[in-house]
């Protein structure tokens, strides 16, 4: 289904050189934000980087921050990272006890409101909620690591989020596998956001990469 709205492309900085994160953030200055995937070791499998650091990467940062917690009991810990001035807090569905006053703090804090979906989370039950947020997540690997293959069955899901939203002004981004291989599927089906880690830090040239996506997913729906 053909959407109106211009194609983001956020970096994951998953996939950059954690020993040079303010290097590794300005060459991703032509992105539209930077991903910063925060994983608590719980309620995925890695362990990455919390509140000190994204309040520290916030300062030095030429692009909004995107934060994607991967986390147990986000109800207790998402407003901060809005309140450190994150410009977006996704939390999963899966994690949240009440989803609505979370958002809602998150909002009142000044951050976008995001809801993530794992792979078999369905988008059913989530659809009478949207209004309460600025953005959907459709996970496109299992969430815990960057590199991973872009899971083709996640396709439905994000048409069926797509219609869902409607005439919404809700952002639907896909996470995991985006590349040059993937990203106009990803377009076609619904999807306007594109976080890509290795994609864009593995290639040579971190803003064409990011240029390179960002043509394709446009393209793809009719931009
Ligand atoms: C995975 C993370 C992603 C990851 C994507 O759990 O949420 O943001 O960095 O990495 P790529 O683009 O390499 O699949
Ligand atoms: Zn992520």
């Amino acid at each position: 289904m053909p959407h109106p709205r211009e194609p983001r492309v956020n970096p994951s900085i998953l996939s950059a050189d954690f020993a040079n994160l303010q290097a590794e953030l300005a060459r991703i200055a032509t992105a539209d934000a930077a991903h910063v995937d925060v994983m608590d070791g719980h309620f995925v499998p890695n362990l990455t980087l919390g509140l000190p650091v994204v309040e520290a990467l916030q300062k030095v940062s030429p692009v909004p921050l995107d934060c994607h917690l991967m986390i147990e009991d986000p109800d207790r810990w998402a407003p901060a990272y809005a309140e450190a001035g994150a410009a977006g807090v996704t939390f999963h569905a899966e994690a949240a006890a009440a989803p609505v006053k979370l958002a809602r703090e998150i909002r009142a804090a000044g951050g976008r409101a995001g809801i993530a979906l794992r792979p078999a989370t369905p988008v059913e039950p989530y659809v009478d909620l949207l209004a309460e947020f600025d953005m959907v997540l459709v996970m496109t690997v299992e969430p815990g690591f960057g590199g991973q293959s872009f899971l083709d069955v996640t396709l439905p899901k994000i048409r069926r989020t797509r219609a869902a939203i409607g005439d919404l002004d809700i952002r639907l981004q896909v996470d995991g596998g985006v590349s040059v291989d993937t990203v106009e599927r990803a377009a076609a089906a619904g999807a306007d956001v594109f976080v890509a880690g290795s994609a864009v830090y593995g290639a040579q040239d971190a803003a064409a990469a990011i240029e390179e996506l960002r043509t394709l997913a446009g393209r793809a729906c009719g931009h």
